[in-house]
């Protein structure tokens, strides 16, 4: 007699899609079975990271990151597949992120979906990215509660009052760079390697955050906007105050540098969002974006919200940065809503959480 595994016969039954992520730098593809009685099960979640390629510049490339997208998009869709045991027909939509990003990016992973859906007759999903973000720390609950959410990542610096799914409205955005890219200029300033979270974190472990003083901007303000580009700056004179000629770090005070820069913008996203969650009388807090995993963030976070009375949800790890679980389970939540999206949508790099996703129709 055959071996029975009651959790595969579930997922066998359970509405399933694959979803691709090429916004930026990393290729992704994932297959997600779920219906609205149980959280979603990944069944495959592929990544093919450009970050060795793009170092060599110091941020991403487009030309590079969408020729690279479409040399790596067919290996990953096949091994997801294998990964997951299925074959195309055993799926019932595909999915890619459509905006915001790199226009030339985008493209590759929306008209690979769109090509699968004309081929196998099954419909398209368009997702929001920042969707996927938002979702990703809710994804093996299943539902996502009221909450409030901070987006963090290298693009995008969100607060937003989230009353369910496609229920956003945002209360507030950085007013100029982002909290990730504020980490990935000052790192390339420091001379420390692309992307410049990771590095700047590690470097911090080794320093003291009060031997500087940066400033905590927008911190007066009583709105919930972010501004980060006074940072980077001060961190740019304090350079050249240290190093008149050439505006540079000695290697002993590298540590001190990353310390203190990040507490500065640890200090502004903890604040700036225990501010907004008593403004709107959020008990739940969910954070998500790359940024969000940064390990002083997650602690400062934790510790000010249970102070606080409030609870935080972050992202698992592997779903902080891009991936395309995440996409799925944004497109999951439309394709069981039955919205699906028409093969003329075009991509919209600059595409806003609280804009529908363009060309919806319902099925
Ligand atoms: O969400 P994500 O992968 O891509 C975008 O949608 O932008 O975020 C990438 C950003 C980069 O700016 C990177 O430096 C930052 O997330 N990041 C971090 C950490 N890991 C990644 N920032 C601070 N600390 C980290 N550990
Ligand atoms: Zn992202």
């Amino acid at each position: 007699m055959l071996a029975r595994h009651p959790a595969r016969e579930k997922a066998g039954r359970m509405p399933k899609l694959l979803a691709i992520e090429s916004s930026c730098d990393e290729t992704a593809v994932a297959i997600l079975a779920g219906d609205p009685s149980a959280p979603p099960r990944i069944l495959a979640s592929e990544i093919s990271s450009q970050v060795a390629l793009h170092q060599a510049y110091g941020g991403v490339v487009p030309e590079l990151a969408s020729r690279n997208h479409s040399m790596h998009l067919r290996a990953l869709i096949e091994r997801a597949l294998d990964q997951a045991g299925r074959s195309l027909h055993d799926l019932d939509a595909f999915a890619a992120t459509t905006g915001p990003g790199l226009a030339s990016s985008l493209l590759v992973g929306s008209t690979a979906a769109k090509a699968l859906a004309l081929a196998t007759g099954k419909p398209f999903i368009a997702v929001n990215h920042l969707e996927g973000h938002l979702f990703s720390p809710f994804i093996d609950q299943g539902t996502i509660p009221p909450h409030l959410a901070l987006i963090v990542s290298g693009g995008h610096t969100l607060l937003l009052a989230v009353s369910g799914a496609n229920h956003y409205q945002l209360l507030g955005r950085t007013l100029d760079d982002a909290a990730g890219e504020a980490f990935d200029k000052v790192a390339k300033m420091l001379g420390l390697p692309y992307p410049g979270g990771p590095a700047i974190e590690r470097t911090a472990l080794t320093g003291r955050p009060e031997a500087f003083h940066f400033p905590r901007s927008m911190l007066q303000d009583r709105g919930h906007d972010f501004s980060f580009s006074g940072l980077k700056t001060a961190v740019l004179y304090t350079l050249k105050d240290l190093d008149p000629e050439h505006g540079a770090a000695h290697e002993s005070q590298l540590g001190d540098l990353c310390a203190a820069f990040q507490q500065a913008v640890v200090d502004v996203l903890v604040t700036k969002t225990l501010r907004a969650a008593a403004a709107t009388d959020h008990q739940v807090i969910a954070v998500s974006g790359g940024v969000s995993m940064n390990q002083a963030l997650r602690a400062q976070l934790d510790h000010a919200a249970s102070a606080a009375g409030r609870t935080v949800h972050f992202a698992k790890p592997s779903l902080c940065t891009d991936n395309a679980a995440m996409i799925a389970s944004a497109a999951l939540q439309r394709h069981l809503a039955g919205q699906h999206t028409s093969l003329d949508a075009e991509i919209d790099p600059n595409l806003a959480l609280t804009e529908p996703t363009s060309s919806l129709r319902h099925s």
